[in-house]
């Protein structure tokens, strides 16, 4: 089943810093990598990135995501698991708009955005969700310092993924976990 998931606002202006080079070298993990490359695989063949996606409908969002977004909030099977997974799609640009993304949704796409759900052990104090950030051919980006953006990433950072979904309030580290 396919539902869009509604925005949660943030409510304040983070002031975060920047972690260490050390400390951000360390978030490139070779399997997490490889599964996020894996993950891609899957995602497109169930339509949920690339081109041909199953298109949500298109809303305004808020930094560090894209003006103009679609999330899609659905199920997909990995490695024999069916389970979670969230595919913000984000648009920038100027001139963009909810029209111009909803008229043309691959001419803006800077990135996807993506949350999926990993087996209990995998990060139990995030609820597990491996997270990956891709570029519109599907190769993963990297941070400032070069590392990959894939896996629980920045796990113990003052800046990334999870420390910014924490600290709007974390709704998607626990209500979004129910099937
Ligand atoms: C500076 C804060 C911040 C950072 C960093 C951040 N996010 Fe988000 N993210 C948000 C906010 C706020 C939302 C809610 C929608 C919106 O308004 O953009 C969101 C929504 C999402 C969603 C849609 C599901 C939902 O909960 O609404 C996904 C998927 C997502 N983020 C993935 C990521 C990934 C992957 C990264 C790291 C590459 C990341 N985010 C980094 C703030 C952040």
């Amino acid at each position: 089943m396919i539902k869009q998931i509604s925005a949660f606002a943030i409510a304040t202006v983070l002031h975060v810093g920047a972690a260490s080079a050390q400390e951000m070298k360390a978030f490139e993990v070779d399997e997490d990598v490889a599964f996020a490359m894996k993950l891609w695989t899957v995602l497109e063949s169930e339509k949920f990135v690339g081109p041909n996606r199953i298109h949500a409908q298109p809303f305004e969002g808020n930094p560090p995501h894209g003006g103009i977004q679609q999330v899609l909030g659905t199920d997909v099977n990995v490695d024999g698991r069916t389970v979670r997974v969230l595919v913000k799609a984000n648009h920038g640009g100027e001139g963009i708009s909810v029209e111009s993304v909803y008229d043309n949704p691959n001419k803006n796409l800077g990135a996807y955005t993506v949350m999926f759900k990993r087996e209990n052990g995998y990060d139990d104090e995030n609820q597990n969700w491996f997270w990956a950030k891709y570029n519109a051919k599907g190769e993963l980006d990297k941070n400032p310092k070069g590392a990959k953006i894939a896996g629980h990433f920045v796990k113990g950072a003052e800046k990334g993924c999870i420390a910014c979904h924490t600290a709007t309030g974390g709704a998607d580290l626990k209500t979004l976990t129910e099937k």
